[in-house]
């Protein structure tokens, strides 16, 4: 171990100096090279008894102006930064009968999430793709959309965009456009009636867009997936856990952000893991729990969390009777398109080990 250096009132000197150059030694920023991930984000749960009232009072409080009614969940650990983990937000929002949000496009790619309320819609480059609870909708990087109501109840989904990712890249474009809605061109859930066949896709499409031409993944198809494979073993880690798939490339839905759905069975208690890049999960149904750095947060349908990266997380399905539904954002794309994905789980005994890595070696 080196000894403290002895104070020299000639050194300090020479560091202001530096500094008032903007200058600064790697010697003073060498803690910042650490060993592994150290994230600012911190694991945090929204719970839906506390999201609930708030999203619905905001209904009486704001009107849907010239942007969306949508409550943007900012994690405590980040400053107030516009964020809900490193590179994900996550937001509520709510569009209330005969309420239109206004056409406008952004690179940050968005997917909604179906929480309450049926047959309302969200217009992507028009095409109106039509909402029903559990639902996943997409809008990828610089498409047009707006969001309608045309029932006679509220709608609320959950948002998952990579804004923090795109801000960071310093590549946010952001437009309005002309009018308040975009004019329909496509017929109603037309991606799905081209793209929604499993192993099926249509030859005379040539174009592979980056992002999933399929915009709709109904919650009917995912639940039957999920009850299909029931008695599977599934994932050490994530029970019956699925990945949402590009049809026409298998991979994820954008090239920023993957989304999953997992099923943990009634009693199930997955093992703890830790990998690069963070999630934000929203409980589609059920109870149970998540431990994340040894922190417990118990949820129910509804409720939120944030989990930071390299966190170690497991999830229990805590009633006896009921399947507990776990949907999930996450930027793994991300991570491994540029070797960056690295995943270790716990062994019995306490050891760690290797369990999938886009690293060259063990880092
Ligand atoms: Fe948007
Ligand atoms: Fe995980």
């Amino acid at each position: 171990m080196s000894a403290e250096p002895k104070p020299s009132p000639a050194r300090d000197k020479f560091h202001e100096r530096m500094h008032s150059s903007h200058m600064y030694g790697l010697w003073e920023l060498a803690s910042q090279m650490t060993p592994n991930p150290q994230p600012k984000a911190i694991a945090y749960m929204w719970p839906w008894s506390e999201l609930e009232p708030i999203i619905k009072a905001s209904g009486e409080m704001v009107p849907v102006g010239e942007e969306r009614r949508a409550l943007q969940l900012f994690n405590p650990g980040l400053g107030g930064r516009w964020a809900t983990t490193n590179n994900l937000i996550a937001a509520v929002q709510l569009l209330l009968p005969g309420e239109v949000a206004r056409a406008h496009r952004h690179t940050p790619t968005a997917i909604r999430l179906i929480i309450e309320g049926s047959g309302a819609y969200t217009a992507v480059d028009g095409e109106r793709v039509y909402m029903e609870p559990g639902d996943l909708i997409l809008t990828p990087s610089w498409s047009w959309h707006d969001h309608g109501n045309e029932t006679d109840k509220p709608i609320i989904w959950m948002d998952g965009l990579d804004i923090p990712l795109i801000a960071s890249l310093d590549a946010m474009f952001f437009q309005f456009y002309s009018q308040a809605q975009v004019p329909t061109t496509r017929p109603a859930n037309a991606s799905k009636q081209l793209h929604g066949h499993t192993h099926l896709t249509p030859t005379w499409v040539k174009e592979k867009p980056r992002a999933s031409p399929l915009l709709l993944y109904s919650w009917q198809q995912t639940r039957e997936a999920l009850d299909t494979l029931r008695a599977q073993e599934g994932s050490p880690h994530d029970g019956i856990c699925l990945e949402y798939q590009h049809p026409q490339t298998g991979g994820p839905v954008m090239p920023t952000m993957s989304c999953k759905v997992q099923m943990l069975r009634p009693g199930e208690r997955t093992r703890a893991h830790r990998h690069t890049g963070s999630a934000v999960y929203h409980i589609v149904q059920g109870e149970g729990e998540t431990i994340i750095d040894g922190q417990r947060f118990s949820w129910n349908k509804g409720s939120i969390i944030a989990q930071p990266s390299w966190a170690v997380h497991e999830h229990a399905n805590t009633s006896t009777k009921e399947d507990a539904v776990l949907f999930s954002i996450n930027d793994t794309p991300v991570l491994e398109s540029l070797g960056l994905y690295y995943e270790e789980e716990f062994t019995e005994g306490g050891g760690r080990q290797q369990v999938t890595s886009t690293f060259s070696s063990h880092p």
